[in-house]
């Protein structure tokens, strides 16, 4: 067994914070090994980006499945077909099942732009905006049957200018997302190799 823990990213569009972390795994020394990207979407950018890193990168579209249990568990098969040990959502834009979520708990990662719990859901800069609020920011959580919930592994706030757009915002939110997402998912790979080895 190895000391990495192996790890799969699942995206469904232009995958920046998937590169982030596996540029940060080309270090053989991180404890996470990026082994898969996995997409919803074929033409999701990410994939070529992966692929051109040397990494398996595969399309699962969910509309070839008839239901979201079905396509679920043929993601499910495709992860522990490759022994799959921490999953990583960056930007993936499907709810996943109870029963997934069960299959992979305490495995199973994700980044949301916004300061959790504040703005679960989408269009969150939008709505930090319109709100008034001082600053926004990003969460990394473990994912839990609640969508957008579960404990927080780390957050970075950012202040919202008196001219930010959603488009502005979420510019400088991004940045902070491949600044914190990286460390998170290295701390919780040390874990679960830790406890692989205990
Ligand atoms: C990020 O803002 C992430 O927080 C959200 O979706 C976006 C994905 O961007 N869940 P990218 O595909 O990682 O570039």
């Amino acid at each position: 067994m190895t000391s990495r823990a192996r790890t799969a990213i699942l995206i469904s569009g232009r995958g920046s914070n998937m590169l982030a972390i596996a540029r940060a795994a080309q270090d053989p020394e991180w404890p996470a090994d990026v082994v898969l990207v996995a997409a919803n979407k074929a033409k999701a950018a990410g994939l070529e980006a992966a692929r051109a890193m040397g990494i398996e990168a595969i399309a699962l579209p969910h509309r070839d499945y008839p239901s979201r249990e079905a396509f679920d568990m043929a993601l499910s098969a495709a992860l522990k077909a490759r022994g799959i040990e921490l999953v990583v959502l960056a930007g993936f834009m499907r709810i996943l099942t109870p029963a997934f979520i069960r299959d992979w708990e305490g495995r199973i990662v994700n980044i949301h732009p916004s300061l959790l719990p504040k703005y679960q859901g989408l269009d969150t800069h939008a709505r930090a905006i319109e709100a008034g609020d001082a600053e926004a920011g990003c969460t990394v959580h473990l994912v839990t049957e609640k969508l957008d919930d579960g404990p927080i592994l780390a957050q970075a706030r950012v202040p919202i200018l008196p001219d930010d757009t959603p488009d502005s915002l979420s510019g400088r939110v991004l940045a902070e997302e491949h600044r914190i997402y990286p460390p998170a998912v290295a701390a919780l790979a040390a874990r679960l190799v830790a406890a692989r080895a205990a």
